[in-house]
């Protein structure tokens, strides 16, 4: 069976290490065309050449693109999406996936820069990225997938700020179901648990004592992998999934406590 997203515009944000490019590369895999953008251009190049290439030369309206971006940067957004609109014609789907993982610490050890950093990329980005690409998505029949975690309804001691931002992700999204669904533009959210990227530094990088606690305290006995969310991400914008709407989506192998 073809897939339902072969030839469809695809916004990726974060898409230059872990679920983003682990996301990017599944969607290529899907006949998607993508653009491809993070603050990260060198990674970006790596994740661009993992999807085949594309980018260079002569644009064509099916080959990848990429921007560097700073998502909590409006006009940085505004200019990229203009861009990737100009010359896709349209886009079809957005991941918001750009975010910064939490460092644990103690609200009274918490810098305002550290809030501001995290709010920068986690809520503003996602509000940027939104508040820009939903003239451009084709209505209907375009969707949005937004990055929450499980920190997004589950509180932990140290991670305030970020449970802060993937709380309000849960929120936002809800609202932009709303707001977005009589036009046929569906809006969902990915919450993933502990997933073995780059900077889940705390688990995936952390101590073997650490690791092993964590893949003891979930039911399916190991951490996540970005390809387990990829699938789930790719499903949500599917038309397999025409009738979710607002919906949040646990993709963590349920953890025990
Ligand atoms: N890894 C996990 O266990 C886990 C769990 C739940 C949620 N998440 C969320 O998933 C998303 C992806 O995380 P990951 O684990 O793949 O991390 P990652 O660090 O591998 O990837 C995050 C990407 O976002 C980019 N980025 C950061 N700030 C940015 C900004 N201001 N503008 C543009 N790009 C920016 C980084 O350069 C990086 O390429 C994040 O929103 C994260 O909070 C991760």
């Amino acid at each position: 069976m073809p897939s339902s997203l072969a030839g469809k515009v695809i916004f990726i944000t974060g898409a230059a290490s872990g679920i983003g490019r682990s996301t990017a590369i599944k969607l290529h895999g899907l006949g998607a065309v993508l653009v491809l953008t993070d603050i990260n251009e060198p990674g970006l190049a790596e994740t661009l050449a993992l999807c085949g290439g594309g980018g260079g030369g002569t644009p064509t309206p099916s080959s990848h693109s990429t921007f560097a971006l700073d998502v909590s940067d409006p006009e940085a957004v505004d200019r990229v999406v203009a861009a990737a609109a100009a010359r896709h014609g349209r886009l079809d789907h957005v991941f918001n996936c750009a975010g910064i993982n939490p460092t644990a610490a103690a609200l009274t050890a918490t810098s305002v820069a550290y809030f501001d950093r995290l709010v920068g990329a986690n809520l503003k980005g996602v509000f940027n990225v939104t508040k820009a690409t939903a003239p451009h998505v084709a209505a209907p029949g375009g969707s949005y997938v937004n990055v929450s975690s499980i920190s997004g309804w589950n509180p932990t001691a140290g991670t305030a700020v970020y449970c802060a931002t993937k709380f309000a992700v849960v929120g936002f999204s809800k609202c932009m179901a709303l707001e977005l669904g009589p036009a046929g533009v569906r809006v969902n959210v990915v919450a993933p648990g502990y997933i073995d990227t780059p900077t889940n530094a705390g688990i995936a990088r952390g101590t073997p004592e650490a690791r092993l606690a964590m893949e003891q305290g979930n039911a399916l006995g190991r951490m996540g992998t970005p390809a387990d969310v990829a699938d789930v991400v790719a499903f949500l914008m599917s038309d397999g999934a025409r009738y979710m709407n607002g919906s949040v989506v646990q993709v963590d192998g349920m953890l025990k406590t």
